[in-house]
């Protein structure tokens, strides 16, 4: 048994030049939008972290052939063996993203079973939506207490407009996935197009599907007899790129990250301008995208307020980390979480550390304070965990966080990098029962 905790001490204004990895949450739907082809796929720029390495043990168990590389960052994905339908529980339970494999394995197999993946602490996170547009594509659904059986009737209309009454990420990528093979047309009204949604989009036109996004967040679908196998490079994590960001603003110094996406964050970089902080980035002439984010901190941030929307909004995934920031800005921020009913947990701990935030139902009212300081805090989601590792460089003391699983579900070696920028952090892996001269602690090479 271990007991890992992460060690954070005030630090110097973090400085320097990071790269940053392929998103998590695209990378995890692409796994599973394999499993609409037959074949060998390549991904590039994959992250190393414990949902990516869940996703392995999940293809795995269906039947397919997972190398990855770590060091190059690269996975080779071999479907061809694929022969199951049936996801077990306590793969289900630890991540509900294996929810996405509903959508293709109802493609390929005509079925699908899976363990019912509830909720979780940020909210209830039901999966309506997805039953709900699965039933207008003729699909039967029998739920009972542990699973949830999907199947295709014999007859499916030829032509299906799906209104999402919230554009659901997840719910807009089952269906994607699931319309994309056979032979009829979907539109699916109220789309969630979030840059990860649009990743997926990208590597399923690869494999040969017809998808066309019309103004107004629709996504038209036109089934295809068959995917082939593809090779892609995942799109950067904004989120990845907003937590280092944040860190750098935090503690008032400089970052560039020449691969972040600026187009990906608009809204995010807009509310660091209005702090105060100089944002400039780049554009990619021979890519013609905008590419590279260098923020220079005020060392005076001002207060601001927000609210968490779907994209292109303030992203709820950056909603703690935001909250951290604003402990220690002039004035009185305020933060409205609308995406998820329960995610102010951090608040509490990060009170702890002297933060003075009121919470009335999803708003948040943070008062700039002088100083935080450090404590034992308790990570309660991976957003969160981030949270907490960022007002820990700037508390005085030491700042003791364990809940570690989620960081490490989350992010790839992130201590690592924001070690090299100059954050005093080091994850320790504690054995329990051990003595205290058997701790080890890691800081891992990237
Ligand atoms: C994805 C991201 C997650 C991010 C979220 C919102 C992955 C693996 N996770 O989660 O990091 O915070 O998007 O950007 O990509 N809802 C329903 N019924 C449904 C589906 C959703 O009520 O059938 C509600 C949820 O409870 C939640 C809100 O809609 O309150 C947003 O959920 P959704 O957009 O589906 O997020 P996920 O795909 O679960």
């Amino acid at each position: 048994m271990t007991n890992d905790y992460i060690l954070i001490k005030k630090s110097s204004p973090l400085n320097g030049t990071v790269e940053i990895l392929g998103a998590k949450n695209a990378v995890l739907v692409i796994m599973t939008s394999l499993i609409l082809t037959d074949g060998v796929s390549v991904l590039e720029n994959v992250p190393n972290n414990a949902d990516v390495q869940l996703m392995i043990k999940l293809l795995q168990d269906l039947g397919a052939l997972v190398e990855f590389d770590v060091r190059e960052k690269s996975m080779r994905v071999d479907t061809s063996g694929i022969n199951a339908y049936e996801v077990k529980p306590e793969i289900m339970n630890k991540m509900r993203a294996s929810i996405l494999v509903m959508g293709p394995l109802l493609a390929r197999f005509g079925k699908a079973k899976v363990a019912f993946p509830g909720g979780d602490l940020i909210g209830l996170r039901p999966i309506n939506y997805h039953l709900e547009g699965f039933k207008q594509l003729g699909v039967s659904v029998q739920l009972s207490d542990l699973f949830v059986e999907v199947q295709l009737s014999t007859s499916q209309p030829p032509y299906t407009r799906i209104a999402l009454e919230y554009p659901s990420v997840g719910a807009t990528e089952n269906l994607l996935m699931f319309a994309s093979l056979g032979n009829n047309e979907t539109v699916i009204i109220n789309a969630a197009l979030e840059p990860e949604v649009l990743d997926l989009i990208a590597i399923l036109q690869k494999m040969g599907a017809h998808i066309q996004i019309l103004p107004g967040a629709i996504i038209i679908i036109k089934g295809v007899g068959r995917l082939k196998p593809v090779h892609h490079t995942i799109v950067p994590d904004r989120l990845e790129a907003g937590a280092l960001l944040l860190a750098t603003a935090i503690t008032g110094g400089s970052l560039t990250i020449p691969n972040a996406r600026p187009d990906h964050l608009d809204v995010f970089l807009d509310k660091l301008k209005k702090m105060g902080h100089h944002i400039t980035t780049g554009f990619d002439c021979a890519e013609r995208i905008p590419q590279g984010i260098t923020l220079r901190a005020t060392q005076h941030p001002q207060a601001i307020s927000i609210k968490t929307g779907p994209y292109p909004g303030f992203p709820t995934d950056l909603q703690p980390s935001m909250m951290a920031a604003l402990c220690l800005a002039e004035g009185t921020s305020t933060i409205e979480e609308t995406v998820y009913e329960n995610r102010m947990l951090h608040t509490k701990e990060l009170a702890k550390m002297g933060a003075q935030i009121t919470v009335n139902g999803t708003i948040a009212t943070i008062r700039g304070v002088e100083a935080l300081y450090g404590c034992d805090v308790i990570a309660s989601d991976i957003r969160a965990s981030c949270a907490l590792v960022l007002a820990g460089f700037v508390a005085f003391g030491q700042t003791k966080m364990t809940g570690v699983h989620h960081w490490k579900r989350g992010y790839d070696q992130l201590e690592v990098k924001l070690s090299a920028l100059g954050g005093n952090i080091q994850l320790i892996h504690e054995e329990l029962n051990v003595s205290e001269n058997q701790k080890i602690a890691q800081t891992l090479p990237s």
